[in-house]
């Protein structure tokens, strides 16, 4: 006989709505894929009367999500609250605590406070799946900890804010500015009233501290992610960018540089011809790099309630099915805490654009500074005058090293005729 899992859910918003209509309305598909029954016995959000598009009749309403916690016959929480602090927190905390597994969504949860979660979940032996806090409609936690599980990967990168990709890609389609794009983004709904978790990078750092500890075994260290968002990016440097052969993309980009880790997130410049180039739009992508499998990249729709659910759901039939593993693939006592990398110590080409006064010997104190630092140009652009006569100068540079490049910009922004800081974008060539 099909066994019965009791299920609350906790948060009715775009994902715990959506999760909810498809547990109640595809009971039978669902129980084809697990030989179970899913039975939502309560739930909970913020206003009991707010007006929902689901049908809640017999299904108990919680007024405080965190006593879900203490209902003796649910076996799973599945937490769609959302926030590193508060409520989602306890009541995750609590669910484990008294023996009920959690599913949740909540990457800022997860990437601030997975390390503490990890250990009371092995201590409770019940399990926390939490395939849907990153990239939504990709399983690229179940592809890293699980398919990719044999490989000693040495890198992972990918677009994993779809909010930041669609920004970048409508303002290379129609020459808009950052601002006027994403005040349409957030009228049609695709960005946050707060934009901010979006585009000064939080949300893809929180997704990066989780796929990089996955990825290369170790705690996961959000505070020691370098965050950088896309505010400064400007119609000029997309044009500059296409004119070379690049796309901009924020990528969030973890890697092994020896023992230590380096993680990083930040807009780049990329060929055009790789295919992280061609993600447009929401789209998310994320590649993982291993010798031996090369590269293997994974595509989909990073958010929304249809992808996010799947993802959801995807860990509930992991538990009806009793599919277990680790909390980060690795045995704890495996986990190798590894020493964060800064910044300064990538080497790389780099694009840089300055806003400089259209003056005889300008170019040449610009060169003059990179000669000091060893640093060597590749292509020089220069774009007409504005009319306060100054003129936008693109330099692209050949391998060398972040710091060369730290210590030149901090000459440049000395220069009597350097009008503004200094734009710089990384070029990330990445391994076929
Ligand atoms: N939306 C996405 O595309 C997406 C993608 C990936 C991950 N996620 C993650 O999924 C989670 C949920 O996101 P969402 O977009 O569905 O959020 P949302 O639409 O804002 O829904 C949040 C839900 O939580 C409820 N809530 C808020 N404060 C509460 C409190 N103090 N006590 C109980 N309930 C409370 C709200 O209640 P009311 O309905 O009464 O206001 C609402 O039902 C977050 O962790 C988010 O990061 C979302």
């Amino acid at each position: 006989m099909a066994r019965t899992i009791n299920i609350a859910i906790a948060g009715l918003g775009t994902v715990g709505a959506e999760t909810y209509r498809i547990i109640t309305e595809e009971s039978d598909f669902l129980k084809a894929r697990s030989s179970a029954n899913f039975n939502v016995v309560a739930v909970s959000a913020k206003s009991k009367d707010k007006k929902r598009d689901v049908d809640l009749t017999g299904v108990e309403w919680i007024a405080d999500c965190r006593d879900i916690a203490d209902i003796d016959n649910i076996d799973v929480v599945i937490e769609l609250v959302g926030g590193s602090e508060g409520v989602a927190k306890d009541l995750v905390e609590k669910a484990i605590t008294n023996g009920k597994s959690v599913i949740t969504a909540n990457k800022a949860l997860v990437a601030t406070h997975g390390n503490n979660i990890g250990e009371l979940v092995a201590k409770h032996d019940v399990m926390f799946g939490y395939e849907a806090a990153v990239a939504g409609g990709i399983p690229i936690i179940k592809t890293i900890r699980e398919g990719l599980a044999s490989n000693r990967l040495s890198k992972i990168y990918g677009i994993l804010n779809g909010t930041c990709n669609y920004i970048l890609s409508v303002m290379r389609e129609t020459g808009q500015e950052f601002e006027d794009i994403l005040a349409d983004a957030q009228r049609l709904g695709y960005a946050e009233s707060d934009p901010s978790f979006d585009v000064d990078g939080v949300d893809a750092a929180h997704k990066l501290a989780i796929l990089s500890a996955i990825a290369f075994q170790t705690p996961i260290n959000f505070s020691g992610v370098y965050v950088e968002g896309i505010r400064l990016i400007s119609p000029i440097d997309i044009d500059f960018a296409t004119e070379l052969g690049y796309r901009i993309k924020l990528l969030g980009i973890g890697e092994l540089l020896g023992n230590g880790l380096q993680q990083r997130v930040r807009p780049c410049l990329v060929p055009v011809n790789i295919p992280i180039a061609q993600v447009e739009d929401v789209f998310n992508a994320v590649a993982a790099e291993a010798e031996g499998l090369g590269t293997s990249l994974s595509y989909g729709r990073g958010a929304g309630a249809g992808p996010t659910s799947s993802a959801v759901l995807s860990d509930l039939l992991d538990f009806a099915n009793n599919r277990r593993t680790s909390f980060l693939g690795t045995a704890d006592s495996e986990l190798v805490v590894r020493p964060i990398q800064e910044l300064q110590k990538l080497s790389g080409s780099y694009y840089l654009r300055l806003q400089v006064y259209d003056r005889p010997g300008v170019l040449a104190d610009l060169t003059a500074v990179f000669r000091d630092k060893g640093v060597s140009v590749e292509a020089l652009l220069q774009r007409g005058r504005n009319p306060d006569g100054t003129v936008p100068v693109v330099l692209t540079t050949h391998e060398t090293s972040e710091e060369a490049i730290q210590k030149s910009v901090a000459e440049f922004e000395k220069l009597e005729n350097v009008v503004e800081k200094p734009c710089i974008l990384p070029i990330e060539n990445f391994a076929g």
